[in-house]
């Protein structure tokens, strides 16, 4: 079975608009897809970072002198560069979320389709696994969880049932969820809908998704140089309105400052409107980019 692969892999290559000398990071190294296609365009005093907080992911590295594997949360980039001494980087490509092999991998617990124990931590050596936060979170903060991350309109009764159901037997694998969502909702806690939200909120709480890319997002104005290119693929509205609203204004509230004169000054210049989806012919093919939303700028040069 693949490793991953790559969503809108030529598009998204291309509006990296790679200088064959510059240096370039691919913050989610996955399956490799994007970190290949990059380096076929970067000539050999071209430098390529690959990050990736899974493991399991350097063993999808290219043998590349060019190419420099740093196992991390992409949050810590700016700590990475100061370390190797760079000062800038040419281009960023965040390819978001988690990879197929997530979901493949049994063990891991990722899927509702496959019983294993509730982990779902991207990174082996990360802290709470899914089935420590459902064992410990407060009905409260199991609800706001399910439904901010999951939109679960149902997300009260749901922590209810979850606090009911652990005060007497452990939620520690992922049949076990699924169990208690069958509780909670009857025949509709079964649908793919339903445990694919459920599944999700619990993903994104357990890696701490959306605290890592504002993380991130917040240090790409310091780290890319001007006229450097930030190419994003998100997966959810969560994680797509954060990019839209940096990228548009450099805040997460997509408010636009203006000076005494009336201009706006923002770190990043949007090379496309809105965003870009993946074709027919992918989705069919690749069902990962159904959902997908890619979204570029370029660092805006003031000087
Ligand atoms: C969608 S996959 C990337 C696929 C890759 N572009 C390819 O062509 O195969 C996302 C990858 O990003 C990694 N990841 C997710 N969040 C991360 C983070 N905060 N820091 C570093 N890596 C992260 C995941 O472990 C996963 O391997």
């Amino acid at each position: 079975m693949a490793y991953h692969e790559p969503v809108l892999l030529a598009r998204s290559v291309e509006l990296l608009s790679i200088r064959p000398d510059g240096f370039y990071a691919d913050l989610t190294l996955g399956g490799g897809g994007h970190t290949r296609a990059i380096l076929e365009q970067l000539g050999e005093k071209g430098c390529l970072f690959c990050l990736d907080r899974d493991e399991d992911a350097f063993a999808n590295l290219p043998d590349d002198p060019r190419v420099t594997p740093i196992h991390a949360n992409y949050a810590h980039l700016g700590r990475w560069l100061r370390y190797l001494e760079v000062a800038h980087l040419d281009g960023v490509l965040m390819d978001l979320g988690v990879s197929s092999h997530h979901f493949d991998e049994q063990a891991r617990g990722f899927s509702y389709r496959l019983d294993a124990p509730l982990d779902m931590r991207m990174n082996q050596q990360g802290t709470s696994t899914a089935e420590e936060i459902l064992a410990t979170y407060s009905e409260e903060a199991l609800a706001e969880l399910f439904l901010r991350y999951g939109e679960l309109r149902a997300a009260a009764k749901f922590a209810r049932t979850i606090v009911s159901e652990r005060a007497t037997h452990p939620i520690a694998t992922t049949s076990e969820l699924v169990a208690v969502a069958q509780k909670a909702f009857g025949t509709a806690g079964s649908t793919p809908k339903l445990l694919g939200c459920i599944f999700q909120a619990l993903r994104i709480e357990v890696n701490q998704e959306l605290e890592s890319l504002q993380r991130l997002l917040l240090q790409l104005p310091e780290l890319v140089a001007p006229r450097g290119r930030v190419v994003v693929l998100a997966y959810h509205s969560l994680e797509d309105r954060l990019v839209k609203n940096f990228l548009r204004a450099g805040n997460f509230d997509g408010r636009l400052e203006r000076d005494v004169y009336g201009n706006t000054q923002t770190p990043f210049r949007l090379l496309s409107k809105g965003t870009e989806r993946a074709g027919d012919a992918e989705q069919e093919e690749n069902s990962r980019s159904h959902s997908v939303r890619l979204r570029a700028a370029e660092r805006t040069d003031f000087s």
